[in-house]
């Protein structure tokens, strides 16, 4: 017989607290849904933000923000080191990117979401990344252990096609469309692997590639390394492995980074080094995309769609929320 995994007190007084987490993502979308297609990311953000620090204020906890919207002086709220939430509870690390896709959001594209990744402080980790770029690997839990990100991507095809036993002009690999992916672009093409172009957003492909019915079998190359940390809490949760070097622009964000993460901040970071022990993931689609189904709008009410995990007993729930008193998220 199966047995069930084993909670301690504290687990399974926290089996719930990824469910409070998800009113603050469902909160920050619908409050950023009212600005989709208007061209006006800044106040999409805004809204975002507000909708996701009035509902974490509601927690009974102590949050620090440890991945946020930037450091104090340079963002009004959710900024990195903001405590949160009613005072009382427990202590809670929080990365958050209320609106992931600024730019999806305001042109009305696909892929637009509200993200949180939470660890209770002694239980779980979450990398403080600093604010720069990341080389990232990504792939579901088939392919996990056989990518190796030192690699050539046409090596890691080759790999993943074994792995997941498909033809590698079957494999769909997503890609943020930047000049900077010229190369890992035609090499992929090159390899005869078909790349999955997005225009912003690779924290929910990166998601999709983890979810075994989604089309998208990997995501690779360069995006931000904040979304990179709440990238590997989904991937604790679900099993599958990443793979991440920092990648700096310039010496300042190099001594930020030694200052933030320290050791050699050129190697090679695993999952685990990103986002380990019990962690909790929450998103909700903002606007439709490869991971999830936007804000939608019926008489009188809005319809989300969220995916919420934790990673001590690996459950994943895909939520659809009917949100009856909409008015309250208008900011
Ligand atoms: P924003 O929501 O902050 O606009 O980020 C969107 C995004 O596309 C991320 O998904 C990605 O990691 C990063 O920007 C890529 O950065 P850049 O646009 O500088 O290439």
């Amino acid at each position: 017989m199966a047995t069930k995994p084993q909670s301690t007190t504290a687990a399974a007084m926290n089996r719930n607290h990824h469910l409070d987490f998800l009113r603050v993502t469902e909160a920050a979308a619908l409050s950023s849904a009212r600005w989709v297609g208007k061209g006006k990311r800044n106040e999409a953000d805004q809204a975002a933000c507000e909708g996701m620090r009035i509902t974490l204020n509601e927690l009974d906890m102590c949050g620090t923000i440890v991945i946020g919207e930037g450091e104090r002086d340079e963002a009004p709220m959710l900024y990195i080191g903001e405590v949160l939430g009613s005072g009382s509870g427990p202590n809670i690390q929080i990365a958050v990117d209320p609106l992931e896709g600024t730019n999806l959001c305001a042109n009305g594209t696909p892929n637009a979401i509200s993200v949180l990744a939470a660890a209770i402080e002694g239980e779980g980790k979450l990398m403080h990344a600093p604010d720069c770029y990341m080389n990232k690997l990504v792939v579901g839990a088939e392919a996990a252990g056989v990518v190796d990100i030192t690699l050539p991507p046409r090596v890691n095809i080759r790999l993943m096609s074994k792995a997941l036993g498909k033809d590698v002009d079957e494999l769909i690999i997503g890609i943020l469309d930047r000049p900077r992916h010229d190369d890992l672009i035609a090499e992929i093409r090159d390899v005869g692997a078909r790349v999955h172009l997005i225009p912003d957003g690779d924290l929910s492909v990166a998601i999709a590639a983890l979810d075994p019915d989604s089309d998208i079998d990997a995501l690779m190359g360069i995006g931000g390394a904040p979304e990179g940390v709440i990238t590997a809490a989904a991937v604790l949760c679900y099993g599958g492995e990443m793979q991440a070097r920092l990648v700096f622009t310039n010496d300042e964000q190099r001594a930020r980074a030694q200052a933030m993460v320290g050791g050699d901040v050129e190697r090679v970071f695993t999952t685990k080094d990103l986002a380990d022990g019990h962690v909790m993931f929450s998103a909700t689609g903002i606007t439709s995309g490869d991971l999830l189904k936007g804000v939608r709008y019926r008489r009188g009410y809005a319809l989300t769609e969220s995916i919420v995990m934790r990673s001590t007993n690996g459950t994943i729930r895909r939520i659809e929320t009917m949100h009856r008193h909409i008015d309250q998220y208008e900011f």
